[in-house]
């Protein structure tokens, strides 16, 4: 199997580093990859937003399998132009990533889906919507209806930052014309899992769940991020919960989907709200989350390869996948600046130091080599330290042991990543 990732971040080099573990690959090629997937990979200079090239790519290298790690060449039409060109791609078309690409349209399936979420509202108009605020009052949650990099939401404590939100996504253009249309929605709370699931069209099976930590500080404080630590499995995510999820929440998505015409292929990628009257949906991504992804793949022990493959063919029934009972963490490290405008180019050391702690493992995600050979930070979250250990502690314990031996001044992490787990 000749394979083709596309994206270059941390996720990506945890799907490489799962794929180029399997007995079915005979070569493996990431678009536009990092120097740390280079050492698992060959990175071919091409965006991961440039379809015609990757195409172009793809059929000059006669590549069986494309695998998309981020939406957006998702959203551009990857898996269609691939269709079109009779290579197999893991990913949804373009029609079925409108799941993670419009939250009106994701709400729209999960009502006909009779998917359990929050009460939403959606308005084309500022005026309206601050109405609608005042009269619901606070706590309220504001979203921008498009793709906003993950920083269209505001989970508003009071009506005058909800009525604030509302200006800055739909006069002000924060966002731009992600900001056109806004969801308002009543507030879920309770424990936030990340849960993923393959999907071939007709049949969904559950693979595992995470729980990331979106804010940038201890504590979770401060502004959110593309997500600053995981850990796999999440002990409040029991199987019961597991299986209510699949039969509530995925299963009647997929056969939604179905009846559209738009079937979905790939990972579906629901964010949950564990509340007190049961699981409710906050959103699909269709996608691997980044850093989730690091720990599934820390887990996973069947063949990520053949995994793909059969959600690509419709071959989903009857397949098995098995995962380590062990728990991994990641922790994120970001360039300072992050999650505003991180600082580029500082000098990183020590990863070696950091790979040889036992259970550890070092993916890259904004890294770049300058020009003398030394590893510089080049993005907001530059590096995920992964581990895996015998409980969460161990895990916890090895993954921190490991960032401690990254010699990188310029970054940091959170240093309380799985707090919700291990406490008490
Ligand atoms: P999203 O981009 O939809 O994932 O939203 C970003 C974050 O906002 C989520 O991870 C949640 O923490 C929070 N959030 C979104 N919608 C809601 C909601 N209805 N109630 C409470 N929190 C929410
Ligand atoms: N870590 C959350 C995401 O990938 O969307």
């Amino acid at each position: 199997m000749r394979v083709l990732v596309v994206g270059g971040g941390g996720r990506e080099h945890a799907l490489c580093w799962a794929l180029a573990g399997s007995p079915l690959l005979t070569k493996l090629w990431c678009a536009p990859g990092n120097p740390g997937i280079a050492e698992v990979a060959e990175c071919v200079l091409v965006s991961a937003t440039d379809i015609p090239r990757l195409l172009d790519f793809a059929e000059a290298e006669r590549v069986d399998l494309v695998v998309a790690g981020p939406e957006a060449p998702l959203t551009l039409g990857l898996a269609d132009a691939c269709a079109a060109a009779g290579i197999r791609c893991f990913g949804p078309t373009a029609a079925a990533a409108t799941l993670e690409g419009s939250k009106a349209f994701t709400r729209e399936v999960a009502d006909a889906a009779g998917v359990p979420g929050a009460h939403w509202r959606r308005f084309d108009e500022p005026a309206a919507a601050k109405a609608y605020i005042r009269a619901q009052g606070a706590p309220i949650v504001v979203k921008a209806d498009g793709l906003a990099a993950g920083k269209g939401v505001v989970v508003a404590a009071t009506v005058a930052e909800a009525e604030e939100a509302v200006a800055e996504i739909m006069e002000s253009r924060i966002h731009g014309a992600a900001g056109a249309t806004v969801l308002i929605e009543e507030c879920l709370l309770g424990e936030e899992i990340s849960f993923f699931a393959l999907c071939d069209g007709t049949t969904a099976l559950p693979m595992a769940a995470a729980q990331d930590h979106k804010r940038v500080g201890d504590g979770d404080v401060g502004p959110n991020t593309g997500g600053m630590g995981a850990y796999s499995p999440p002990p409040a995510f029991t199987d019961a919960l597991r299986d209510e999820v699949m039969a509530t929440i995925v299963q009647p998505t997929l056969d939604e989907m179905t009846r559209r015409g738009t079937p979905f292929r790939g990972v579906l990628f629901a964010g949950l709200m564990l509340t007190a009257s049961g699981p409710k949906l906050i959103e699909f991504n269709v996608r691997f989350g980044d850093p989730e992804c690091q720990v599934l793949m820390m887990r996973l022990r069947s063949d990520l390869l053949a995994a793909l493959l059969a959600a690509c063919d419709g071959a989903l029934t009857n397949f098995d996948l098995r995962w380590e009972n062990d728990p991994a963490m990641v922790v994120v490290m970001a360039a300072e600046g992050y999650p505003g405008t991180p600082r580029k180019g500082t000098e990183i050391r020590g990863l070696e130091a950091a790979a040889r702690i036992p259970g550890a493992q070092v993916f890259h995600a904004g890294t770049a080599l300058r020009a003398d050979g030394a590893l510089v930070a080049d993005g907001g979250r530059v590096l995920g330290i992964a581990a895996t250990g015998k409980t969460l502690r161990d895990a916890r314990d090895a993954a921190y042991a490991a960032v401690d031996a990254v010699d990188w001044p310029g970054g940091f992490c959170r240093r309380d990543i799985g707090w919700r787990a291990l406490k008490g």
